[in-house]
C-alpha cells in the first residue's frame, strides 16, 4: 500500500514571512527528493491554505487543513466549509484529532458528521484515534478504540470507507517525547483492521491506511513505523523543519 507522511503544522506560520520562509525551505527540500511509494501532506492552518495549494499543486506535495465544519454553507460563524476547503486547493482534512476532543468537546459523533461531510465534499478525512494514559493504564486501550471506530464510521457506505485514512495517535505520546513499543503499535494496527472488516470486509479493511502519529521524528520512525508495518505517520511538531520532515519521509518511503 501507499505510504502517507502527513504533516499537521497546528496553529504556526504566525507572520508572512515566516510562513513564506518555511515555504521556501520546504520547496528547496522537496526537489531533493523523489517520492515512489509515498504521498507527502502538508495540513496548515485555514489562512494559509490558499498560499500553500499555489506553491505546491502539482508537486509532490498535497495540502489539507486540521479540521472542518459539517455544514457546507450558512450562519455559523467562525467555521469553514468543507466546500470551501476543496474549492480553495485542500484535498484532505484531520477529523477528530485529540486536540479538538480535548479542548473543544469534539466527540465520535462530531467526527462521523465531519468525516460523512467530507466525503461528500471528495475531501479524504484523516480520522484520528486513541486513548488516553488514564485509559491505557486501566487496560481499556482496545475498548476505546473499538468505539471511536464503530461510532466515527456509523452510516459511512463501503464504497466510501476506503476513503478514510486513520491515524493511531495515543493522547499520552502526542506533544510529548513518549512513543509505545512497536509491538504494541502493531496490536493497535490489527485491532483496527479487526475491528474494519467486521463493519466492512476484510478486503476494504485492508484498503483504509492505518498511520501512526504522536512524538514522530528521525530518530523514532522506525520504532514508530516501520517495524510495526503502519501505512505511514502523521507529524505534529517535527513537521515545522522541511528537512526532518522530510528526511522522515525519505526513511519511510525507502524502507
Ligand atoms: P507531535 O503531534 O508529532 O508533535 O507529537 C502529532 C499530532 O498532534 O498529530
Amino acid at each position: 500500500m501507499e505510504k502517507y507522511i502527513i504533516g499537521n503544522l497546528k496553529m504556526n506560520l504566525l507572520t508572512v514571512a515566516e510562513r513564506n520562509h518555511y515555504l521556501a525551505s520546504f520547496s528547496t527540500e522537496l526537489k531533493k527528493s523523489k517520492f515512489e511509494n509515498s504521498k507527502i501532506v502538508l495540513c496548515p492552518p485555514f489562512i494559509h491554505l490558499e498560499k500553500f495549494s499555489g506553491v505546491f499543486g502539482g508537486t509532490q506535495a498535497e495540502i489539507g487543513v486540521q479540521d472542518i465544519y459539517f455544514e457546507e454553507r450558512g450562519s455559523f460563524t467562525g467555521e469553514i466549509s468543507p466546500t470551501m476547503v476543496k474549492n480553495f486547493g485542500g484535498y484532505y482534512s484531520i477529523i477528530g484529532h485529540s486536540e479538538r476532543r480535548r479542548y473543544f468537546g469534539e466527540t465520535n459523533e462530531i467526527a462521523n458528521e465531519k468525516i460523512k461531510i467530507a466525503l461528500k465534499n471528495g475531501l479524504r478525512p484523516i480520522y484520528c484515534l486513541g486513548e488516553t494514559e488514564d485509559e491505557r493504564r486501566r487496560d481499556l486501550t482496545f475498548d476505546v478504540i473499538a468505539k471511536q471506530i464503530k461510532e466515527a464510521f456509523l452510516g459511512i457506505a463501503n464504497t466510501q470507507a476506503d476513503k478514510i485514512i486513520i491515524a493511531y495517535e495515543p493522547i499520552w505520546a502526542v506533544g510529548t517525547d513518549a512513543i509505545p513499543e512497536s509491538n504494541e503499535i502493531m496490536e493497535v494496527k490489527i485491532w483496527i483492521r479487526k475491528m474494519l472488516s467486521e463493519l466492512y470486509s476484510q478486503d476494504i479493511a485492508e484498503k483504509i491506511p492505518v498511520l501512526y502519529g504522536g512524538s514522530v521524528k528521525v530518530k523514532s520512525v522506525k520504532q514508530a513505523c516501520i517495524d510495526p508495518g503502519m501505512d505511514g505517520v502523521l507529524v505534529g511538531r517535527e513537521s515545522l523543519v522541511p528537512m526532518e520532515f522530510l528526511k522522515v519521509a525519505n526513511i519511510i518511503d525507502k524502507s
